[in-house]
């Protein structure tokens, strides 16, 4: 079969990119390989994302500039997928004449029959069908890139939180786990392809199976802990509300399971969690942040936050940021809050001005800048175990203590992340780094410094250690 060139973008979530994989999986029987050459590519999927409206924006302007491919190609195809496909559906197709199909976050699996079809009538097509199960979940594990060690692996899909704020229940469905024998699968496939660190997506893993009356989340993850040759598990997202005494006590238990949460909190005031329908209170959160430090002393947490919901008082705004001193993040994500269209805060009234929720923004991330800094500076001279990812760019080789910018063409620099989730550089002699490539081991990293969002460090030993 003729090789055909498929050109992926994914913009959002991590889950996005494990679909793009997916994507990329089904599509190679029909004779499309991957591409980085936009411009001689013969379908393009862009897959896109609606949880914030800076996201929507991003996907509507990347497929106004695909016009010009189309022209000089006329059999090139556009296919649009991911949630904002989910969501416009047909919509995209007026208000897009270049488009030529539009598949929702359903539908990846009915992708190479879609294809096909347009491939031969040259017909424009929807299908945003969504189900309530995941009756089709067929075993792709479409290749990692060469020398990857770490990959995703959605284990449930959709969300029946119904955050006040939030576009996904509406857009992706109820929520639906997988079945653990075919996570198990996927993940030992991945294994045997080189993988070490798997990470498990979910919008809420701590509610997994429980629908489908499936093994709990901790249970899977004790199945998981037992493969062969993987080191790492990581996951996300956990809602705080279902963060159960089992998930907390993993974390001092299970070798494999990375000493990290993500535990997005939105906001640390009352009035504002019950408006964003979060079902916890700030001192519930605090409680939980205090059992899980109790249960893993170096656990690193970081969070999601919205600044400029709806309403959002002066001192609410405040309450957040007394929350974030108070738990001491060891990173964050904040975002200023925008509407979207079908999500009930959108009909809220007394909506935060642009420039406040700047500003809020501004603070909160300064706020947690200084925290980091700290948090980076007291890790100086401790050592740590680092999954090795590969090679970077030398970073500030002046401000590496012992290393002469002279020397820098001699010297590796690599890259890696602590359990907790710190991104750790540290440089090599390129000669041995040649004699025994150190992707993918763990690599035990004594911290020097602090660049501005990493760490830098020198390797004390060859010994791999957990
Ligand atoms: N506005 C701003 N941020 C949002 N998020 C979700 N919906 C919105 C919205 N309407 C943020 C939340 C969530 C993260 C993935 O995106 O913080 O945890
Ligand atoms: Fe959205 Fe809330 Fe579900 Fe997260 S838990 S996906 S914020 S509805």
């Amino acid at each position: 079969m003729p090789l055909k060139q498929l050109y992926t973008t994914t913009i959002g979530c991590q889950m996005n990119v494990y679909d793009a994989r997916q994507m990329a999986g089904v599509l190679a029987p029909l004779g499309y390989a991957k591409t980085d050459a936009i411009e001689t590519a013969d379908l393009i999927v862009v897959n896109t994302c609606t949880i914030r409206e800076k996201a929507e924006q991003k996907a509507f302007s990347f497929l106004g500039r695909l016009a010009k491919y189309k022209e000089a190609n006329p059999n090139l195809i556009v296919a649009v997928g991911g949630c904002v496909a989910q969501q416009e559906g047909k919509a995209i197709l007026k208000r897009v004449s270049h488009v030529d199909l539009v598949f929702g976050t359903h539908a990846i699996f009915r992708l190479p029959e879609l294809i096909r079809k347009i491939e031969e009538t040259r017909c424009r097509l929807v299908d945003v069908r969504l189900s309530d199960t995941l009756e089709q979940d067929p075993l792709i594990s479409a290749p990692v890139a060469e020398g990857e060690i770490s990959t995703f692996v959605t284990i449930m899909r959709g969300c029946d939180n119904y955050c006040t704020y939030c576009v996904v229940p509406h857009v992706r469905g109820r929520e639906a786990s997988r079945h653990p024998d075919r996570i198990l699968e996927e993940i030992r496939i991945q294994v045997d392809n080189g993988i070490r660190e798997v990470t498990l997506l979910g919008q809420n893993v701590n509610s997994y199976g429980n629908k489908e009356g499936l093994c709990s989340f901790v249970q899977l993850l004790e199945q998981i802990n037992d493969i062969p040759n993987l080191e790492r598990i990581r996951f996300t997202t956990s809602h705080p509300k279902d963060l159960s005494p089992e998930l907390i006590k993993a974390f001092g238990r299970l070798e494999k399971l990375c000493h990290h949460i993500h535990l997005p909190v939105q906001s640390g005031d009352d009035v504002i969690l019950k408006r964003m329908n979060r079902r916890y209170t700030r001192s519930l959160y605090l409680e939980k942040i205090e059992k899980l430090r109790e249960s893993c002393p170096d656990i690193g947490i970081t969070s999601d936050f919205i600044v400029g919901f709806p309403g959002e008082t002066h001192e609410q705004f405040e309450a957040t940021c007394t929350l974030i001193e108070t738990v001491r993040y060891d990173g964050l994500f904040a975002f200023m809050y925008s509407d979207r269209p079908g999500a009930p805060a959108a009909a809220f009234s007394d909506k935060i001005s642009e420039s406040v929720k700047k500003l809020r923004l501004q603070t909160l991330l300064d706020l947690q800048a200084d925290i980091t800094a700290q948090k980076y500076q007291a890790m100086v001279g401790q050592c740590h175990p680092v999954l090795v990812e590969g090679t970077s760019r030398f970073l500030e080789t002046d401000t590496t203590p012992g290393v002469k910018v002279d020397d820098a063409c001699d010297l590796v620099q690599w890259t890696g992340r602590t359990s907790a989730n710190h991104i750790v550089h540290f440089p090599e002699k390129a000669a041995e780094a040649g004699k025994s490539p150190l992707t993918g081991t763990l690599a035990t990293i004594r911290i020097g410094g602090v660049h501005a969002h990493s760490l830098w460090g020198r390797r004390v030993s060859n010994n791999e250690v957990r």
